[in-house]
This record gives structure tokens, sequence and C-alpha cells, in this order.
């Protein structure tokens, strides 16, 4: 296998943006992050690694990732993380992670895409929505072009200030999350689909007596409140927030890294 895209994504953004990279790549396979954790594939000759930002850092699952990637001393590693505000210091962490493999970030990009966290307001409304992954569109397509030249040393990079918070926000951040799916709950528009059970990465989310329980080991994506079709799922005061996924990312693309899969 020439090159690998592994991907971990929410709703989607992560995802449009993993997608398109490999078909830019030729002769590459996507396979989601979540997955890949659970049996570890051989390593490829370009591997990519897409994800979105958690608390200016990567998100947890990709740090386990990262400290389990097969990936041979001179293969061409490089990195895509979606944001929506600020991406902090999370490529330098992944940097920082594949360097204790004895590893190489050789290139990393950032792609501003729509807010997808509720306590932070939630995503935006379809208008913008649309207008953020337009631009995202144009900022894919230069990164594709800019990959084709594998090129090594170039990180796109927040600015000092912002680097310097993700070294508070982000361990703060890490300490709350098996805890934060305790303000998770189904409201009277739940019919028992099982979409949520299905969707999410870890297997956090389990129907009992027909209706959605949160299991305590949850890693902040989101699936599950933005693509139960019904909007049942709330977080804390959430009724009234939009929900979003990218348009090009499916539920059945989603689904590849839920719970059935091997
Ligand atoms: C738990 C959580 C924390 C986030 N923290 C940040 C952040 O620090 N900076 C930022 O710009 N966006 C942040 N976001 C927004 C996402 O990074 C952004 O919407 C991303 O594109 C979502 O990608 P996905 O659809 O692949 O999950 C956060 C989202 C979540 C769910
Ligand atoms: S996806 Fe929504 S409607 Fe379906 S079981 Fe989960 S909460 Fe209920
Ligand atoms: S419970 Fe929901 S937010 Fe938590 S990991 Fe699963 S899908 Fe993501």
């Amino acid at each position: 296998m020439k090159t690998i895209v592994y991907w971990f994504s929410g709703t989607g953004n992560s995802l449009a943006v993993a997608k398109e990279l490999a078909k830019s790549c030729g002769d590459a396979k996507l396979i989601p992050m979540a997955k890949a954790l659970r049996n570890p594939p051989p390593s490829a000759e370009r591997i990519g690694l897409v994800f979105p930002v958690y608390s200016f850092g990567p998100p947890e699952l990709v740090a386990r990732f990262v400290a389990k990637l097969n990936a041979l001393p001179d293969a061409y590693i490089f990195a895509v993380v979606t944001y929506a505000g600020n991406q902090g210091g999370a490529l330098s962490i992944v940097r920082r992670l594949l360097q204790k493999r004895g590893l190489d970030l050789a290139a990393g990009w950032g792609v501003k895409m729509p807010e997808n966290y509720p306590p932070l307001g939630g995503a935006p409304a379809a208008e913008k929505q649309q207008a953020v992954n337009a631009a995202a569109d144009e900022q894919i397509g230069k990164i594709a072009a800019e990959l084709q030249q594998s090129p090594r040393g170039s990180y796109a990079q927040s600015s000092a200030v912002w680097r310097m918070l993700s070294w508070v926000a982000y361990p703060l951040f890490k300490k709350s999350v098996p805890r934060a799916d305790r303000f998770f709950h189904a409201d009277k528009k739940c019919n028992g689909c099982c979409i949520c059970t299905r969707i999410c990465p870890v297997n956090n989310v389990a129907m009992v007596d027909g209706r959605p329980s949160w299991m305590g080991h949850c890693e902040q994506c989101f699936a599950c409140f933005h693509w139960c079709p019904q909007q049942a799922v709330q977080y804390g005061r959430s009724a009234k927030q939009h929900r979003y996924h990218h348009p090009d990312s499916s539920l059945e693309d989603m689904f590849q890294c839920g719970p059935g899969q091997a």
C-alpha cells in the first residue's frame, strides 16, 4: 500500500478532508483511526493523519492512535487538522508524540471548518456552515496540490500566544473528558433507532430499555449529538442549537468506525 490516510471525525469535517486528500493521492486507502486502533495495519510509504482540534490539541483517541501507529522510520507522514477558531498547538503536540516513537511529521496543515462543540454555542446556522465550507474547499484544494510535492518542514502554526494557551487549556480538557458525557441525555423525540449507538467510535452509547445511555468513556466527538435524525440527543441545555454534519460525509461513512466494525 502506497498511502494510508487515517481519519478521526465527529461531524464529518475531518473525514471530508481525508476523502479529498486520499483521492488526490491516487493509490490511497482511507482508514478510521478508531478501527485501526483495534487492529493496526502495516506501514505504508505515505501516511496521512486527519483529525479535529480539541481544546487546542489533538483528541485523546488520536494520541492513543499515534502511540500504536505502524510506520517505518522513512515513511512520509503528514497531518491535517480541522478547527473552528484556532488550532493552538495541535500539530506541535502530534509532532512531539511522533518524535517519541522515532518518527517525523514531515508537514502539517490546518483547515478552518464549521464549529461543532455545544458548550461553545455549537454549530452555526446553515448559511454560515455553507460559507465556511466553501472557503475550506479552497484550502483543501491548495493542500492537495502542495502534498503532490511531499514537502518537508512546513507546519501551519498558530501564534505563540495561542500555542501557549494550549499548554493550559489542553491538559485541563483532557482531564475533563472521561466524565464529560454526564451532560448527555435523550429527550422525548428519541424513537430508539440506535444510530447513536452505531455511530459512536468507542462504543460509549448503549441502549437501555430502548433508550440511549452514555457509559462514561466518551471522546467528546459529538457524533451522537449531531447525527441523531430526531435531534433528540441533548448536551446540557442544547435543545435550541443547530445540528451539523459535513455535506460530503454520510452516515455510512461514519458507521465504518463504530462498534460493529473489526
Ligand atoms: C471537544 C471539542 C473541542 C474543540 N476545541 C476546539 C479548539 O480548541 N479550537 C478550535 O478551533 N475548534 C475546536 N473545536 C471545533 C472542531 O475542531 C471543529 O469543528 C472540527 O472541524 C470538527 O471536526 P470533525 O467534524 O471532523 O469532528 C472543538 C470541537 C470539539 C467537539
Ligand atoms: S439516534 Fe436519536 S432517535 Fe435514534 S436512538 Fe439515538 S437518541 Fe434516539
Ligand atoms: S458518546 Fe457521543 S460524543 Fe462520546 S465518543 Fe461516542 S459519539 Fe462521540
